[in-house]
């Protein structure tokens, strides 16, 4: 959508790796890389308010996204928002408590009937204004990504009402209403999807969809909850727009990343730090991949760092590869752990 022609747009690294290029040093960004660990992102975040006040801001929220390219130079931007913005959207509430995380009324049977799509748009207009901002405003070789949760993993969070250790509430739900769960996940697709699309629109060079309660599925639970829904939005995003990019996050996985990519149609698969890289190799050969480094070790710094940043590179190293952690970087990790990770890609021979 830029105004340059061609042949002067410099390339962007991490959106070529994501359709299967290589390159000598893989492409770099980290989930969460707008947050507390940067001092930053928490004065602007004071400023703000509400968490959800700063994720409706397109001037603070344009601020935090470009505050880790600024300081870090990622390869890669993801707009700063929140899955949980679709739930409340759809007219459920939702607030964030300092230490607590998301909270919203639990939703019952009967609420899903009343979920009501017909305001997205309306809605989301301060996070389509942040897309559009942030394609101008930054550098033209950073790769922009546009993201939702999953179906799954939204719905985990409306019916508890909050974060919990296994997502019992929902599985329980599902399994005592399978039809209303059904009727619930095809909506929260559709959302999605339509959600996705604006991004795009608005100058998302590839979206990510997050589902970071993918592993407490069952395996007959997983191919419709996980699977099919995710499969749903990526077939109307790539039918919008064929040539982007869908990232894949089905966090905690395991043996069914196998199959994920080809059943859901995702174009690159993110893996979150359990997956063996001998695994993960297998998966590369078919396509390219994103992350996934423990951000424990990031967190440790020092060896634990070093080593495991290096087995990242000699396992997958040679792409396509897009490093990342395999899950978001923790409140209380160093900076200069995050620059020693940097570094140490970028040295890469
Ligand atoms: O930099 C980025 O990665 C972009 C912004 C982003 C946030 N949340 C900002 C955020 C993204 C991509 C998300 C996704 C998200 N949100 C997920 C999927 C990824 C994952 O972490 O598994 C989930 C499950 C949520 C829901 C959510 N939001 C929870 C459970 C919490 C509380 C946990 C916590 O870290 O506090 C949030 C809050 C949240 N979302 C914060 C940030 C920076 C911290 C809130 C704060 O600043 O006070």
């Amino acid at each position: 959508m830029g105004e340059q022609p061609a042949q002067a747009a410099p390339r962007r690294k991490a959106l070529e790796v994501m359709k299967g290029e290589r390159f000598e040093v893989p492409p770099i960004w980290m989930m969460r890389q707008a947050g507390r660990y940067l001092p930053e992102y928490r004065a602007t975040r004071q400023q703000a308010g509400s968490f959800l006040d700063l994720c409706y801001n397109p001037d603070l929220a344009v601020e935090v996204t470009l505050q880790p390219i600024r300081r870090f130079g990622f390869d890669a931007s993801i707009l700063f928002s929140d899955i949980l913005v679709i739930p409340h959207a759809l007219g459920r509430d939702l607030r964030f408590e300092e230490g607590r995380g998301p909270l919203m009324t639990p939703m019952e049977a009967s609420d899903i009937p009343r979920l009501d799509p017909s305001r997205l748009h309306e809605h989301l207009a301060p996070v389509y204004e942040t897309v559009r901002r942030l394609r101008e405003e930054l550098p033209p070789e950073t790769t922009l990504i546009g993201f939702s949760g999953a179906p799954w993993t939204l719905a985990t969070y409306m019916i508890a009402g909050h974060g919990t250790p296994d997502q019992a509430p929902a599985r329980i739900f599902s399994y005592l209403e399978p039809q209303l769960f059904r009727q619930l996940l095809t909506l929260l697709a559709d959302a999605c999807a339509d959600y996705l699309i604006r991004q795009i629109e608005m100058g998302a060079d590839a979206v990510q969809i997050f589902d970071s309660w993918a592993g407490i599925l069952d395996g007959e639970s997983f191919q419709a909850f996980a699977v099919e829904p995710v499969e749903r939005i990526t077939a109307r995003v790539h039918a919008a727009y064929p040539n982007v990019p869908v990232i894949g996050f089905p966090k905690g996985a395991g043996t069914r990343l196998e199959t994920y990519r080809a059943e859901t149609g995702v174009d690159v698969l993110g893996l979150d730090w359990t997956v063996p890289l001998a695994q993960a190799k297998r998966l590369q050969a078919r396509g390219a991949v994103q992350g996934n480094l423990d951000p424990l070790r990031l967190l440790a710094g020092g060896r634990a760092l070093d080593e495991g940043v290096d087995a990242i590179l000699r396992e997958l190293g040679d792409g396509p590869l897009v490093f990342n952690l395999g899950h978001g970087i923790t409140p209380p990790t160093p900076i200069a752990h995050v620059e020693r990770m940097i570094e140490r890609v970028r040295a890469k021979a």
